[in-house]
């Protein structure tokens, strides 16, 4: 007999769980902290990213300069309505899933998102010697960064979870993600 509380493995791959959504500017931390609480919670994580490089057989960079910026925005809503259909998984979101309301509306069915936060002097430090984000790819990252947050911050700012990652161990963001979670769930046990 198991002790009361106790989750098996079984269970833990055959329960259906709401999806965890990672979303926010480029460098606040989406990947890493996906990492950690799909660890922590036995869930799987998927890098939308990587997925679509893979779908697309090139690297973003790529996508970008061959293909537009479109193109990358219709592979992105594509992923999102097919991530949207899963459960259990961990979602690390590019950072301009906003831009389009259906994406949020389809992956908050799905889950719950929450959206990670950092200064822009955050940013720059985590990202701005990156070459994989063409967005970027600038002669003055640091202007890219500002221009691109103050366009998108309204539509940062209307996902009801938020956290911000400046100054915060990985650890520290993982917990209070992992909180919201217990939350959200029992907030959903008693409707
Ligand atoms: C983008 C963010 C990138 C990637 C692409 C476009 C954006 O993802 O999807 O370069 O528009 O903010 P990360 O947020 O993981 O860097």
């Amino acid at each position: 007999m198991r002790k009361c509380g106790l989750t098996t493995n079984y269970e833990r791959k055959t329960v259906k769980k709401p999806n965890i959504i990672l979303v926010g500017f480029m460098g606040t931390g989406k990947s890493v902290i996906g990492k950690r609480l799909a660890q922590t919670l036995h869930y799987h994580f998927v890098d939308m990213d990587e997925r679509i490089e893979v779908r697309a057989g090139k690297p973003i960079t790529r996508i970008f300069a061959e293909d537009g910026e479109p193109r990358f925005r219709a592979m992105e809503k594509a992923m999102v309505q097919e991530l949207a259909r899963e459960q259990n998984l961990v979602v690390a979101t590019g950072g301009g899933i906003v831009l389009n309301p259906d994406n949020i509306r389809d992956f908050s069915r799905s889950g719950l998102v929450v959206c990670l936060s950092a200064t822009p002097d955050e940013i720059l430090r985590r990202v701005g010697n990156s070459t994989h984000r063409p967005l970027l790819n600038q002669p003055d990252p640091a202007a890219a960064i500002r221009d691109l947050l103050a366009k998108r911050q309204p539509l940062y700012d209307a996902i009801p979870c938020q956290v911000n990652t400046t100054g915060k161990t990985i650890k520290e963001v993982a917990d209070v993600i992992m909180a919201e979670v217990q939350r959200s769930r029992s907030e959903r046990d008693k409707s």
